[in-house]
């Protein structure tokens, strides 16, 4: 079996003003029923999974606790960070946590904030991956590449993808959040794909790859492991010692260094919905790239995505393009779909403000 390590940490400020630091975007339901994280839960449920690991803070911890009840999932363990030191230092006490137990134990990494329409095509890529995770291999899922994007990690492969049957592929290279440049060089280039912020690795590999090539956080991260304390079914992190942790994310801390990775296509779809622009993307546009949600009604526009997030409050979009609004009791969202990643600039502005 598989134990789902679900990160929800992140505060997703890219999209306020549904996104808030008290409510971030994982646990709001932003294109269906139930929350991002939820989703992330049930979509590595099932036979081939154990109870899943949460890492959160302790803000986030009674929604975590309160959302996996909503849909049925019973955590084997909440670990609580004393402060968010990005992804590397939350997947180390993971791994750390679950070799106590059992250092052979496949670990899947996951963001709670992605969405996965065909769960289903999703855990056949897991399941394909677990040889060679039990290998030794870090297993990574890449995505075709559609757009010189920026913001996420590229995978150089060694050999075709062909027709992106489910089966784990050699690796040369990651390179992590490339500049516009290089995005669009590795995009033309053809053989690399997105990294889809996935992994699967046994505790043991892992641990082994931040011993080689990130060896300052282990001293940190054990302790604050060891010395945690069990709290109301939480293990609280000790803060002293992960004061002494670096913030840095797993991918430049171990993922472009480590010469073991693997990386199984993944040809369905997939988003991070890491901005207004994506949600708007996977909102279901019309023809006319106008896409409403809640309380809004688009008269005449184009490619304009008009949110609602409270019935009372109506939003009407005429004769408008190219536009982003999201509107909040307490607080509207007017941007262009050109701009939507500086969202993230924008708050760090408005708070400067205050
Ligand atoms: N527990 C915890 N603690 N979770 C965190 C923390 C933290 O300090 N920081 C971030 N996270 C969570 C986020 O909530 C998200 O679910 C996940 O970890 C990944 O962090 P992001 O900050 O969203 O990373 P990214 O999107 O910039 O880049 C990663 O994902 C891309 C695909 O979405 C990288 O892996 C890229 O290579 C990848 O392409
Ligand atoms: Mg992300």
């Amino acid at each position: 079996v598989i134990t789902p390590v679900l990160l929800s940490g992140g505060s997703g400020t890219r999209l306020w003003p549904l996104s808030r630091k008290s409510y971030p975007k994982q646990f709001s339901p932003l294109l269906g029923e139930t929350s991002l994280f939820q989703r992330s839960a049930e979509r590595l449920s099932g036979p081939a999974f154990a109870a899943p690991m949460v890492l959160t803070n302790s803000d986030f911890r009674f929604i975590v606790t309160e959302q996996l009840a909503g849909v049925g999932i019973d955590p084997s363990a909440i670990l609580i960070e004393p402060a968010g030191r990005n992804t590397a230092p939350a997947v180390l006490a993971a791994a750390l946590w679950q070799a106590k137990t059992d250092s052979d134990a496949l670990l899947l990494v996951a963001p709670s904030d992605h969405e996965v329409p065909d769960a289903e095509a999703f855990r056949a890529a897991v399941a394909a991956g677990v040889p060679a995770a039990k290998d030794g291999r870090l297993v990574t899922f890449g995505i075709k590449p559609t757009r010189p994007e920026t913001g996420y990690g590229y995978l150089e492969l060694s050999e075709d993808p062909g027709d992106f049957a489910a089966r784990p592929l050699a690796l040369s290279r990651f390179v992590e959040k490339p500049d516009a440049q290089r995005a669009a060089e590795m995009l033309s280039a053809g053989n690399y794909l997105w990294n889809a912020g996935i992994f699967l690795f046994t505790a043991k590999t892992i641990i082994a790859a931040f011993e080689a090539h990130a060896p300052e956080l282990l001293g940190p991260v054990k302790a604050a492991v060891d010395n945690g304390k069990p709290d109301l079914g939480f293990l609280r992190l000790d803060p002293e010692a992960w004061d002494g942790a670096q913030d840095v994310s797993i991918d430049y801390a171990v993922m472009e260094k480590a010469d073991n990775l693997s990386v199984v296509p993944f040809g369905s779809e997939w988003s991070d919905l890491g901005g207004w622009d994506a949600v708007w993307r996977e909102s279901g546009p019309d023809d006319k790239g106008v896409a409403t949600h809640g309380a809004a009604t688009a008269i005449d526009c184009e490619n304009t995505l008009l949110r609602s997030e409270d019935e009372g409050l109506e939003i009407v979009g005429l004769g408008v393009k190219d536009l982003i609004a999201v509107a909040m009791p307490d607080a509207v969202l007017v941007a262009d779909v050109s701009r939507a990643q500086e969202v993230k600039q924008a708050v760090t502005a408005l708070k400067a403000k205050k």
